[in-house]
């Protein structure tokens, strides 16, 4: 049985991956903070394991839980918006830069290197949820400034991932998962978490379409850095 493990898969689109790669008889191990998240993901007969994604020492004990776990996916979802108002009028304080930039940057940067090695064995998937919103050439306004500059980053170590560990057999991906009805996405959004979910299923699973180090849409269209 496939292994996937989904970090921040307590609501939204990482409880939506959970639900759909179980239903497909994936073994999935999903990351939550809360007992609401450990819940819904061991009604859909998910393994758990605990995790805020900045804490470096829960980083370490993660890592721990994991050592030996063969994975065939890792996806690396956990995200938070920030300031709604953040502007380049209206810059963030310290406080929500580091809050942003340490869920959505420094924890990728810790957890590559602990869920590589473990698909190396597999040649599996690295995927990280980004957004359009981190596309520098695609930048259409300063709403949402330090969001747009945490996926810009983002981007950034997904494209380092991607030359560090290609080489070991990971196929890294950035993924933009389309603008979700989910608690960040809102209510007045495009698609549903579902459908975000098959989507970017999708290209996960078709290696052939989707190679290693591209950035892409729900949908499959390459999406410029
Ligand atoms: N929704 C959209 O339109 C949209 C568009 C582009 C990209 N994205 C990206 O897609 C990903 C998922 O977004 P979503 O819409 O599903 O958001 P969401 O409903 O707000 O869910 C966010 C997820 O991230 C987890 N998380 C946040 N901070 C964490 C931390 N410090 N440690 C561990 N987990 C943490 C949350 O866990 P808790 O339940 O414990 O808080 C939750 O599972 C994010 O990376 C987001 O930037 C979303």
């Amino acid at each position: 049985m496939p292994v996937a493990l989904i970090v921040g898969a307590s609501r939204g689109i990482g409880l939506a991956l959970a639900r759909q790669y179980r239903a497909d008889g994936w073994d999935v191990i999903g990351s939550h903070r809360g007992q609401d998240g450990r819940q819904r993901l061991q009604a859909l007969g998910a393994r758990v394991l605990e995790l805020d994604v900045r804490d470096a020492g829960a980083c370490a004990a993660f890592a721990a839980e994991l050592e030996g776990q063969r994975l065939e996916l890792a996806v690396i979802n956990a995200g938070v918006y920030g300031p709604r108002t953040a502007s380049l009028k209206e810059p963030p304080d310290a406080a929500q830069f580091d809050r942003v930039m340490h869920t959505n940057v420094l924890a990728a940067m810790r957890l590559a290197p602990i869920v590589a090695p473990l698909l190396a064995p597999a040649r599996g998937t690295l995927a990280f949820v980004s957004s359009r919103m981190g596309s520098i050439a695609g930048a259409g306004g300063s709403n949402g400034a330090l969001y747009r500059a945490s996926k810009a980053a983002l981007n950034m170590v997904a494209r380092l991932a991607h030359l560090e560990y290609a080489g070991h057999g990971v196929r890294v991906l950035a993924l933009h998962p389309g603008w979700v009805r989910t608690d960040m996405g809102g209510p007045g959004a495009e698609v549903d978490a579902d459908e975000s979910a098959a989507g970017m299923r999708r290209v996960i699973g078709d290696a052939a379409t989707f190679p290693a180090g591209g950035f892409f849409d729900f949908r499959g269209q390459p999406l410029a850095w």
